[in-house]
């Protein structure tokens, strides 16, 4: 629940530095991922990246979405909490990454859509638009190894028909989605989801349409998805390899349990006092009050494990940046693309600094 709340709130941090480099996606890119990015913000470039960049960063740093989305990402940690606690009483086996994907899935959606999608209900059911969001991104990203993804697109057969058939259903569904919410009094309805505050903004004296309301909150559906909910697995599998590592954590989190209640913010006197269900319920519900973006920044301990775990298996491990199509003449060819390979880089002692390598894992 910690951990959850820790990756998402790096992100946060991240997105609401307001950087303003202009980066190049690229008409190859574009081209290949359209189906899916659309013209979000991973899939353009120039004034239209810059403006879904300023609109990005000024609702990321915002405080009424930080206070929005904690309550979102601690509510439904609180059920994968509780889907855990059951599994565990009654000795079923659960796929951690599942668990984890269901849940950023779950909750990047709430904050971007305003709508509970319900993957992480109790009996983990199978959701089609999650199944045929996540089977969307796999064809799409895997078309730059397929020469031959084009001719299967004209032709509608392999995984170009797959692909045709699973992006619209996520098409159709965000669009009911949306034309739901829109059928909502949004004015007054007091919500703070992305939606919402991007449906009021009226930029320029015009809404922005539903292709670009689509597009624009996919792109943070896509980004926030799988990076964090991957993290999170590496995380726990980092600590099933580092017992010591997890006591080391479990401490810190203990002690701000202790502070707090020791404090008086919170009571233990007023839990139930059998050890059962009841009381392992209210005391995970209690815990998770504790943690807010305040008390986050001081778990230290936590931060530098999501890091290690972060420079060990980053999941974002190469981002390629095409330089814009009229400088390519003058300079070298190579010399403009910059491959960040982040997984080499990370591992690579040569490149680092001790200090920056003295980070939990080593001890
Ligand atoms: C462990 C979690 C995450 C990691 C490791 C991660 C990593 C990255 C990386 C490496 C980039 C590319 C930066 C570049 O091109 O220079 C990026 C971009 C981006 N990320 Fe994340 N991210 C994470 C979570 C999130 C979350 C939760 C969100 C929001 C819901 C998010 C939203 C974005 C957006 C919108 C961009 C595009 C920024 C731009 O083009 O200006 N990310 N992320």
């Amino acid at each position: 629940m910690t951990l959850s709340g820790m990756v998402l709130f790096l992100s946060w941090l991240d997105l609401g530095m307001g950087c303003d480099v202009v980066l190049m996606q690229g008409e190859l890119f574009h081209k290949t991922f359209e189906i899916f990015f659309g013209d979000g913000i991973f899939n353009v470039d120039g004034e239209l990246w810059k403006r879904q960049r300023r609109l990005a960063s000024h609702e990321f740093s915002s405080t009424k979405l930080r206070d929005f989305s904690s309550v979102v990402y601690r509510d439904y940690s609180l059920r994968m909490a509780s889907i855990l606690s059951d599994a565990s009483a009654t000795q079923r086996v659960l796929d951690m990454q599942d668990l984890f994907l269901r849940f950023t899935m779950d909750s990047i959606f709430k904050v971007t859509f305003g709508y509970e999608i319900g993957t992480l209900k109790p009996e983990l059911p199978d959701i089609p638009f999650a199944d045929a969001f996540a089977l969307t991104n796999e064809i799409a990203s895997s078309r730059f190894m397929n020469p031959f993804w084009k001719l299967q697109r004209v032709l509608n057969v392999g995984s170009e028909a797959t692909i045709a058939k699973s992006a619209k259903v996520v098409d159709d569904f965000i669009y009911d989605v949306m034309k739901a919410r829109n059928a909502e009094n949004l004015q007054n309805s007091g919500q703070r989801d992305l939606f919402t505050r991007f449906k009021l903004l009226n930029e320029g004296g015009k809404e922005l349409t539903d292709k670009t309301l689509r597009d624009t909150l996919l792109n943070f559906l896509i980004a926030g998805r799988d990076s964090s909910g991957l993290t999170m697995s590496w995380f726990i599998y980092m600590m099933t390899l580092h017992p010591h590592i997890e006591q080391k954590l479990f401490e810190e989190l203990r002690d701000l349990d202790t502070e707090n209640v020791v404090n008086g913010d919170m009571s233990s006197k007023e839990l139930p006092q059998t050890g059962g269900d009841d009381y392992f319920h209210e005391r995970v519900e209690r815990f998770s009050e504790l943690l807010t973006f305040d008390a986050l920044l001081n778990l230290q301990y936590l931060h530098a494990c999501i890091l290690e775990t972060l420079r060990l298996y980053p999941v974002v491990p190469l981002v390629i940046l095409p330089p814009p199509r009229d400088s390519w003449l003058s300079q070298k060819f190579w010399q403009h693309f910059k491959f960040f390979d982040a997984l080499d880089m990370m591992r690579n002692a040569r490149i680092l600094t001790e200090n920056f390598l003295r980070t939990a894992f080593s001890g």
